[in-house]
């Protein structure tokens, strides 16, 4: 019992060790060009990309707040290489921490990505911060919401 439980910790934080958070900044590099969708631009039109407009004050720096308005607030500090508060809801929170499958040559195959810890987003994902813990819940209705974000690279 004890022993499965330590293999099981110490599998969790190896995994946790693989993938880390490289910021907007890295997936702009290639998500930016309007033949392939600009990903980036669509982004940074959405409310995702200013999510930290909406705090003030001490609000700012309080994790109960930046669990939801900022990928960085939500997650490992450790695991942290070059995302930053600013940038909001961006593309790792729905996508998954991007330094094992930014790379073009694994980018261009989506089973390669997939395995290197990207993520194809789901309702769930969105769950995780449209929820009822949020002090301004309006509900959600994931096709309705989807329509609102989407950045689609076209003819796919
Ligand atoms: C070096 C260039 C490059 C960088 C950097 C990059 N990507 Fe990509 N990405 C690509 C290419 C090329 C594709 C494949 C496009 C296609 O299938 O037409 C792709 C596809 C994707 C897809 C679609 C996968 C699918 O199969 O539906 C997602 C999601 C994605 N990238 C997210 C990101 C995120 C998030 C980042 C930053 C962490 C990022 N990318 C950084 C080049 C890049
Ligand atoms: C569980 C996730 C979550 C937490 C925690 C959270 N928020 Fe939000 N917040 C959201 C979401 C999602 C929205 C968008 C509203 C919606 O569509 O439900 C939002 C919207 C807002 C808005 C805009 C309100 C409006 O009427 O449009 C403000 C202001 C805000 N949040 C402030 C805060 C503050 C301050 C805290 C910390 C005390 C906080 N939020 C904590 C998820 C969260
Ligand atoms: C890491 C937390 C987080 C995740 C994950 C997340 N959102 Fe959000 N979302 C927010 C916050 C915070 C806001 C509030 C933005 C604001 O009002 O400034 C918001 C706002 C929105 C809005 C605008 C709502 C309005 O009232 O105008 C839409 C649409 C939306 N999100 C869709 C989605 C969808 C679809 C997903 C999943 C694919 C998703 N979100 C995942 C945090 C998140
Ligand atoms: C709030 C969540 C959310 C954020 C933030 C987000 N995406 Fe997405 N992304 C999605 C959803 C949902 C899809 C559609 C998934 C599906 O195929 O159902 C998607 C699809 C994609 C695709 C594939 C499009 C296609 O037509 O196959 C690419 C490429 C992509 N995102 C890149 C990015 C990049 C780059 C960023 C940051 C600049 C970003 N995304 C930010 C939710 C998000």
């Amino acid at each position: 019992m004890i022993v499965s439980l330590l293999s099981f910790l110490i599998s969790g934080s190896l995994m946790a060790q693989e993938y880390e958070y490289v910021g907007v900044k890295k997936c702009k590099m290639c998500h930016n060009k309007p033949a392939t969708g600009a990903q980036y631009k669509q982004w940074s039109e959405t409310p995702h990309a200013t999510t930290m407009d909406r705090l003030v004050g001490e609000e700012r720096n309080d994790p109960k707040c930046l669990k939801c308005h900022s990928t960085a607030g939500g997650v490992n500090p450790d695991l942290i290489i070059s995302l930053t508060v600013e940038e909001g809801v961006s593309c790792e929170s729905c996508h998954g921490p991007g330094s094992k499958y930014f790379p073009n040559a694994i980018m261009k195959s989506r089973e390669k990505s997939l395995a290197n810890g990207m993520i194809i987003p789901d309702e769930q994902t969105c769950l995780a911060c449209h929820n009822e813990e949020s002090p301004h819940y309006k509900g959600f209705n994931y096709e309705e919401y989807k329509a609102k974000i989407i950045h689609p690279i076209p003819g796919k």
